[in-house]
């Protein structure tokens, strides 16, 4: 083999070999760029099977990083003494009522407490109270606690979509 052949076949192997990792490094780029933002993947669903609770049972459930009250309503507390504005923040799945919402003070965004035996959601942050249905009933919280976006599949609760359920909640259908 001659000099110069040898060297034709070395700067072959070479530039064969940077145009190896070009092409890895465009196929890299390619599935970065079809994988789905971080953002978009926090944005997902949650899906809570409610057959399992009890009445009077509060579950917190985790959607996008946000703590989700779910509270079984037992009958007697149907929220019917309360004005009507109230009452619609319960949503009827099979034969049972809930409550279903962000358990984040409305104030600055603390955790408030269910007090089962008072009836109340207490914020330990700044003393305020919702009632029974999430309704800030004293203290600084300036409105009920958030409904999260959400739809019914039978017995389970889909958090993130806008169901017919949570738009009539909410007023928007
Ligand atoms: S954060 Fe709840 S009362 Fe202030």
């Amino acid at each position: 083999m001659s000099m110069a052949q040898s060297r034709r076949d070395f700067l072959g192997m070479v530039f064969g070999g940077f145009a190896a990792a070009g092409g890895l490094a465009a196929l890299y780029a390619m599935k970065r760029t079809w994988d789905p933002l971080p953002s978009v993947m926090a944005a997902g669903f949650t899906t809570v099977d409610l057959s399992p609770m009890k009445e009077g049972e509060l579950r917190t459930v985790t959607w996008r990083g946000k703590p989700i009250f779910i509270l079984k309503k037992p009958p007697e507390e149907n929220c019917n003494h309360l004005p009507d504005e109230t009452k619609k923040r319960l949503v009827k799945i099979g034969d049972s009522e809930y409550l279903v919402m962000i358990g984040l003070c409305t104030h600055l965004g603390c955790i408030p407490t269910w007090e089962p035996e008072k009836k109340i959601f207490h914020c330990a942050c700044h003393g305020g109270e919702y009632d029974a249905c999430g309704v800030n009933t004293f203290g600084p919280p300036p409105r009920p606690m958030d409904i999260p976006p959400f739809k019914i599949e039978g017995t389970k609760l889909v958090l993130g979509e806008e169901g017919p359920e949570y738009k009539k909640l909410v007023g928007k259908a």
